[in-house]
């Protein structure tokens, strides 16, 4: 599904899904139209960083936490026109081998279109071939159908349910946490 190409620094990473390409966020990225998307409402809902005001600052603090961690920080751009449209985030645990995804897909006129199933497996393929990582984990509001979807159709299984865990416009709402073993 990707390729990676032959990174010159190890840490550099480049990996191609069927329409998109994921590489490392870099100072460059971090530009008006992603501080905007954290910035939006409607992008956010479903994560707790709807509680947060983010500016350049914030968010470039957010970035310096991956130097040198081992986590990986990826910016996700459509190979047909180069727009970047959101971010994939992969934390490693190389004491237990596992590893916590996450995504944000912020321009919100791609929604629907494939984008978000097609940056995801392609982040899911990789930390699976090279991280000797033995269980991957991911979590969302039981309300996130776009993302529940996208983690039944990439091989994860349901593996708890935090009942009522968050508030979601005044509703106490589920968080599903769900899991693939590599
Ligand atoms: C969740 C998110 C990643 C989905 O990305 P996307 O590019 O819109 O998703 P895709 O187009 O790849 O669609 C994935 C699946 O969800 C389905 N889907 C899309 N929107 C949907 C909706 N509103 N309701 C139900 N299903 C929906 C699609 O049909 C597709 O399933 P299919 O392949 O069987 O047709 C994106 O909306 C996003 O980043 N949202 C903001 C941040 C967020 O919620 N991140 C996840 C937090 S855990």
């Amino acid at each position: 599904m990707f390729e990676e190409k032959k990174p010159k620094d190890a840490k550099c990473v480049q990996l191609y899904g069927s329409r998109i390409v994921l590489s490392n966020f870099q100072k460059k990225d971090l530009d008006a139209t992603y501080i905007s998307w954290l910035n939006d409402p409607e992008v956010v809902r479903y994560s707790n960083q709807r509680f947060s005001q983010h500016s350049l600052e914030s968010c470039e603090r957010y970035r310096r936490t991956f130097k040198g961690a081992g986590n990986h920080f990826l910016s996700v751009q459509r190979t047909d026109n180069q727009c970047k449209i959101g971010t994939v985030t992969a934390y490693i645990n190389p004491y237990h081998r596992t590893a916590g995804l996450g995504i944000l897909i912020g321009d919100k006129s791609v929604w629907g279109c494939g984008y978000g199933i097609d940056a995801w497996m392609t982040l899911v393929d990789w930390v699976e071939g090279v991280h000797s990582v033995r269980k991957i984990t991911a979590g969302a509001l039981s309300l996130n159908k776009p993302m529940i979807k996208i983690l039944e159709k990439s091989g994860f299984h349901l593996e708890a349910v935090r009942r009522k865990q968050e508030v979601y416009r005044g509703v106490p709402e589920d968080i599903a946490l769900y899991a693939k073993f590599v």
